[in-house]
């Protein structure tokens, strides 16, 4: 096991001043990523929107992830989970979904709902790791290419399920 211990990176609110730095990575992690136009109707409609921060030592202070999430009725809807892409693989998103996990129960929210494309193999195989199981199929909800439309795989993690975040065995390779 490494000895290096990780630096705690500070997770702020996002508002649009943010947003010069949200839409690069946006821009780069989705073949359809969200407009700036989408960003700024969601944070008007007062969705919960979180940014990691670099510090000084680390990362320069800028943005390297960012998540979005929309409360209701006792649940929450989790919107955009984006890594910058080459700062992938560092268990930033996994620490996003833990902030979010920790807002939602505080709420309180008793379940957490999140639509992925069924072809993004590694955010599924974040959410199934962190404890989220599918639950149904949104047919032709995501636009693709060539016009088309891809489906989306429905999740959703029981938050009065404890310990969300313990991490399933790695299938066999
Ligand atoms: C999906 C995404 C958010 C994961 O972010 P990340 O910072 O790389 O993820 P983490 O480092 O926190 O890894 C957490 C889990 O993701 C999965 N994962 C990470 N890197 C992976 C890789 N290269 N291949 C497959 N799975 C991987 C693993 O299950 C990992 O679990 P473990 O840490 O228990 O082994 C990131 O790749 C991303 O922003 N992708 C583009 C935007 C996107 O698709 N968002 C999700 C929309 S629903």
């Amino acid at each position: 096991m490494s000895a290096v211990r990780r630096p705690s990176l500070p997770v702020r609110s996002l508002t649009v001043a943010e947003l010069d730095q949200v839409m690069p990575i946006e821009m780069q992690a989705y073949e359809f990523p969200w407009s700036r136009g989408n960003f700024i109707d969601s944070l008007a409609a007062g969705y919960w929107a979180q940014g990691l921060f670099g510090t000084d030592e680390n990362f320069a202070s800028r943005l390297l992830a960012y998540v979005w999430a929309m409360p209701g009725a006792g649940e929450v809807h989790l919107l955009n989970l984006t890594v910058a892409p080459a700062l992938q693989g560092r268990g930033h998103a996994r620490l996003m979904l833990d902030h979010l996990v920790a807002w939602s129960r505080n709420l309180p929210a008793d379940k957490l709902w999140l639509e992925v494309r069924p072809s993004n193999q590694r955010a599924i195989s974040l959410y199934e790791r962190y404890g989220f199981q599918t639950v149904g199929r949104r047919p032709s909800y995501y636009p693709a290419a060539h016009g088309k439309r891809e489906d989306a795989t429905v999740m959703s993690l029981d938050l009065m399920a404890s310990p969300p975040g313990s991490r399933p065995p790695k299938a066999p390779q």
